[in-house]
This record gives structure tokens, sequence and C-alpha cells, in this order.
């Protein structure tokens, strides 16, 4: 897309979407002329990959966003992957559907073909979705079988492909996600080719799982913990291609291993700590954003969870239980956490008012 302005000078940025001056046909007083200006799509917002929460399915869902978001106001938020097929034959509002105060908000797609990824990522735009991900890390048979996921990195002509079929048709940044290696190949060459050639279709945020991928005998379990991990190859990375946006992930579990990190990469991308320790989510705007302490409470917390479990029985007849199992870590490491996780997890409760089982939560223990 193309359009002429007049009397302007340099890259004027608009939202996401940048106008790159083409060529400026001044006349000879400079007072007067006009220049031919090209759609471009800016790199995101310095920081925007800082913090984040990891893209995990039947976790991530939109209530799991929803605790997320009352905790840290700046962290990027992660859908659960969402496969290019459930988008085109399935129940797109079921999919893509998020509560407003989610935002920053990124989709994560799964899918190798260019022209559905497309597809996909311009109605992730069209939904509000702040960046589209593409997932290369998914180590798991279904996925491979669907050839996407961690398999795609043997592939990276094709990955590039499926980068710049979704950059030609959204403004919004779009982002790979992906692992070190695959299988028990470590040479570094490997992932430093993968990145290099994704970069080059329009790709400049990165999110390195650092572990190779074992497509053959572990689980995707087994496989966020055998393989090694290797942070210094996402170091080196950042050091190749200077540029780049690169945020490191796995087995990150503590404020100062992020801060760490922080020194050598872009971001860090916190997946299971996050989800099983919410808490912790309330220190890093502090920390990590330069904000205000966050001046709520567990309770206040667990109170706002409350109101959102009574909304969304009403709207969408949501059962509580659907809700509450995402911020069962909530009270993690404090006396009395688990008669209160109890409570929150005890299905016979489940037709009771969430507020009556609140109450029950916090009810001195009968002994
Ligand atoms: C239950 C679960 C589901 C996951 N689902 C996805 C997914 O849909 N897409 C993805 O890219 N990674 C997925 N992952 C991997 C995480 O995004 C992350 O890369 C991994 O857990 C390592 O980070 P961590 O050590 O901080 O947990 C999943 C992880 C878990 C635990």
């Amino acid at each position: 897309m193309s359009e002429v302005k007049r009397n302007c000078a340099g890259v004027i940025e608009c939202g996401k979407v940048a106008w790159r001056i083409h060529c400026v046909p001044m006349d000879k007083n400079r007072t007067e002329g006009s220049a031919v200006f090209e759609k471009t799509v800016l790199p995101p917002p310095c920081g925007m990959h800082r913090l984040s929460v990891a893209p995990m399915m039947d976790w991530t869902d939109r209530h799991c966003r929803y605790l997320h978001r009352l905790l840290t106001r700046h962290t990027l938020l992660y859908t659960e992957m969402v496969t290019t097929g459930a988008l085109l034959h399935g129940d797109v509002p079921r999919h893509l559907q998020y509560n407003t105060q989610e935002h920053p908000l990124a989709l994560q797609l799964g899918g190798s073909e260019p022209a559905d990824l497309a597809h996909c990522a311009r109605l992730g735009q069209e939904w509000g979705y702040d960046e589209i991900n593409l997932n290369c890390g998914c180590p798991s048979e279904r996925v491979q079988r669907g050839a996407f996921g961690a398999c795609l990195m043997h592939e990276a002509t094709l990955v590039a492909d499926c980068v710049k079929a979704m950059v030609d048709v959204v403004d919004v940044p779009v982002t790979v996600k992906h692992r070190i290696g695959i299988d028990k190949n470590e040479d570094y060459t490997f992932v430093r080719d993968f990145v290099g050639t994704v970069a080059q279709a329009g790709c400049q945020v990165f999110i390195v799982h650092a572990r190779n991928a074992w497509l053959k005998g572990l689980s995707p379990k087994e496989n966020r913990e055998v393989p090694p991990l290797r942070y210094d190859t996402v170091y080196q990375l950042k050091k190749d291609f200077p540029h780049l946006t690169i945020a490191i992930n796995g087995g990150i579990t503590q404020t100062a291993q992020i801060a760490k990190h922080l020194q050598h990469v872009d971001g860090a991308m916190l997946g299971r700590e996050a989800y099983h320790n919410p808490w912790w989510l309330s220190a890093w705007d502090e920390a990590f954003y330069g904000a205000a302490p966050f001046t709520g409470s567990r309770e206040s917390v667990e109170l706002q969870m409350v109101a959102y479990m009574e909304d969304q029985a009403r709207l969408h007849g949501t059962p509580w239980p659907t809700i509450a199992r995402h911020m069962l870590g909530l009270r993690h490491g404090l006396p009395g956490a688990r008669r209160w996780r109890q409570v929150w997890s005890d299905h016979k409760l489940k037709d009771r008012p969430p507020r009556a089982v609140l109450a029950l939560a916090h009810a001195p223990a009968v002994v």
C-alpha cells in the first residue's frame, strides 16, 4: 500500500504502523513538497517482550490470563496455541474471545500453511490481538503429525514463507517461539541459520526455549525437563543478531534469574512457575518496569476473582471451578494454603455460589 502525504519527512509512526518515505520530491525552496510513503511495520515498542507469560495449552486460557492481569499490568500475556485448523473449521469466537483487560495480549498460532496462517493472523488482528506468534517449539506427536511445532525448525524456508505471508497482511508484530535445536544436534549454526532465515522474512522477535526438542521418545512434559538447558546459546543469538529482540525461556523460577538473563537478552518468558505461583507476578511491574509497588493483597485478588466468577456465570454460564482452577497456587507457600486449595478445588461444592466457597476457604479449620 502506498499513499501520498504532503509536508512530511522521516519515518512517521501511527500506532504500530509507520510510513517510510520512498522519495521526497521537494520544491527548490523546501517549503512545499510531497513524498511517496510506503506502509511498513515498525519493530514492537522497546520492552514489550521484557517479560511474558508463556503460552500453555489448557492452562493460559482467558480466565487464567484475567488472573495474571490482575497481578501485573505490563507483562505480555500469550494465549494457548490455536491451530489454523481450529480457526478455519471451528468456532472462531470460542477460540479468540478474551477479556479486554488482558492487553497486551499475543495470539499463538500453530500451523505450517502460509495462506492458512495469513488468514488466521488477519483474524487475530481483527479480534484485536497485539501480536501474532508462530509456534515452532512444540514437540508433541500430534503436532508433528500436523507437520508444525518444533519439527518446523527443520524447514526454515517454509517458516520464513509463513512469516512473510502473515507480515504481509497484518500490522501487528509477527513473532516466532522456537527451541535451540532438534534431537541431539547441538550445533549452534542450526539455530543461528534458522533465526537468520526467518528474520529476513520480517520476524524481528524470537522467543527461544533454551532446550533442544527431542522429537522421538520423549513426551511433551519430558521435553520440558530432560533436554539440557543451554542459556549461552540464546545469549549468543543476541550477540549475533543485536538488532533483533531475543527473549529467553525455560526453567526460570526466580526474580534474580530473570534479572541475570536480562543482562544478556531483551526479555524473559516465564511458564510453569508463573502458573503454579501466580503471586510471583505481582512483583514484576515494580522490579522490571519501574512501576509503583503492587498495592493489592492475595485476598483482594481472590475477591476480584470471585467477582469475575459471578460475572462469567451470569454472562456465559461458566461454572466457577473452570476459573478457580487457575488460582489454586495463589497462596503458594503460606500456612493453611493446602486447606484453602482443597476447598477451591472441591467439586462437591460446584453448585454453591463462589462467594459461599470463598467463605468456606477462609473459615477456621474444624479439628
Ligand atoms: C501445560 C503446558 C502447555 C504448554 N503449551 C504450549 C503451547 O501451547 N505453545 C507453546 O509454544 N509452548 C507450550 N508450552 C511450553 C511453554 O510455553 C514453555 O516453553 C515451557 O514450559 C518452558 O518454560 P518454563 O520452564 O518457564 O515452564 C507448554 C507448557 C506447559 C507446561
